[in-house]
């Protein structure tokens, strides 16, 4: 059995590459090792630091989890604010953790092109909490898309460094996985190639969208004048559609669409249509669990609260003993 930690920011409702990148590992992963999923709000400061919508987003993510059947019995589910050792393994990591490398990540670098005018701490130390995530847990898996490697290789280095800095073997490196041996990247309905809740308006599918926000979105997907002759290469948002078909739809589906565009027969208003209905069985149930859950309080309640106490137990003994390797003791 190994330890297993993942999360996701608390930025809005969650859509499908997060559940095939990510949540659908959970819920696979759930009964055969310790697992441990959170929902990163602090995380989630670094770029939506609004106090009126923290909370209605923390609540939002922890429905869709249980919609999507993370079981709360078998996974310790929780939210990171509630366990505040986090925030200082985060700080021990930080003494460690070089402004060099912390400039260099890709992400870092994509966000202060998004939000120039906010380069705040938070976001240069993003990985370093990320870090802390996994492993006050001790975890050696992190499921997660494919964009996340690189933040994956930074928390090994950080745990790397720890060990061999204090001269021990407390923290296993954590690695990024996928339950189907490959990372996933789900593609967005706008021709860019992720799907992503900050990317533009209609690119991605929300698992709480009802059939008419699904519809209106693929049916207005780009696409582009269609093949002229059999054989012809794909471009990009045509690519794009066939790799949601291919999460979405049965294998049969899928392979009779690709005949007829390399037959060049294909109707891009066909396919779409198709899309649609997949789309919309697939997130049929996941949308009645949400509207289930979210009137009940009280048992998200009580999620939370068991959460937090089991997160905390393991939290809590890692950092007593992070402090003791690094040398604190009381008088
Ligand atoms: P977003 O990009 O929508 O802000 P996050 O960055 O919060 O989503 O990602 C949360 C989790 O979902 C991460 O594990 C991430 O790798 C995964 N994920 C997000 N978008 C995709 C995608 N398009 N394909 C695969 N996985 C994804
Ligand atoms: N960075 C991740 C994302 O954007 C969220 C995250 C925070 C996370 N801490 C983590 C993922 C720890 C896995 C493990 O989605």
């Amino acid at each position: 059995m190994e330890t297993v930690v993942s999360g996701i920011r608390s930025t809005g409702n969650l859509h499908l590459g997060n559940y095939f990148g990510a949540i659908r590992n959970f819920v696979k992963m759930q009964h055969e090792h310790r697992c441990f999923f959170f929902i990163a709000d602090y995380h989630s400061l670094t770029t939506h630091p609004t106090p009126g919508d923290l909370h209605r987003n923390v609540r939002q993510v922890l429905i869709e989890y249980l919609a999507a059947g993370i079981d709360p019995n078998a996974a310790t589910l929780y939210i990171q604010s509630d366990v505040p050792e986090v925030t200082e393994l985060y700080l021990l990591l930080n003494m460690n953790a070089y402004k060099g490398e912390l400039e260099r990540c890709t992400s870092f670098k994509e966000k202060i092109r998004k939000q120039p005018d906010n380069v705040n701490a938070g976001l240069l130390t993003y990985p370093v909490l990320m870090a802390a995530d996994i492993i006050i847990h001790k975890a050696s898996k992190v499921p997660v898309g494919k964009d996340q490697e690189q933040h994956l290789e930074m928390a090994r280095t950080f745990a790397n460094r720890f060990n061999r800095l204090y001269k021990t073997d407390y923290f296993p490196p954590p690695y990024a996985f996928n339950f189907d041996m490959e990372l996933v990247k789900v593609p967005g309905l706008d021709g860019a190639t992720k799907m992503g809740k900050s990317e533009s308006e209609g690119n991605a599918i929300f698992l709480s969208d009802d059939p008419k926000a699904i519809k209106k979105k693929v049916m207005r997907a780009t696409t582009d004048s269609g093949p002229e002759r059999p054989g012809e290469e794909m471009s990009q948002p045509i690519e794009n559609l066939f790799n949601l078909m291919r999460v979405v739809s049965s294998e049969d589906t899928l392979n009779h669409f690709l005949d007829a565009f390399n037959k060049a027969t294909i109707r891009y208003g066909d396919l779409k249509k198709q899309l649609t209905e997949d789309m919309i069985s697939f997130t049929k149930p996941l949308r009645e669990r949400i509207l289930e859950l979210d009137a009940d309080n009280q048992y998200l309640a009580k999620v939370a609260r068991m959460g937090a106490e089991k997160a905390r137990e393991s939290a809590a003994k890692t950092v007593r003993e992070v402090r003791e390797i690094i040398g604190f003791k009381t008088f």
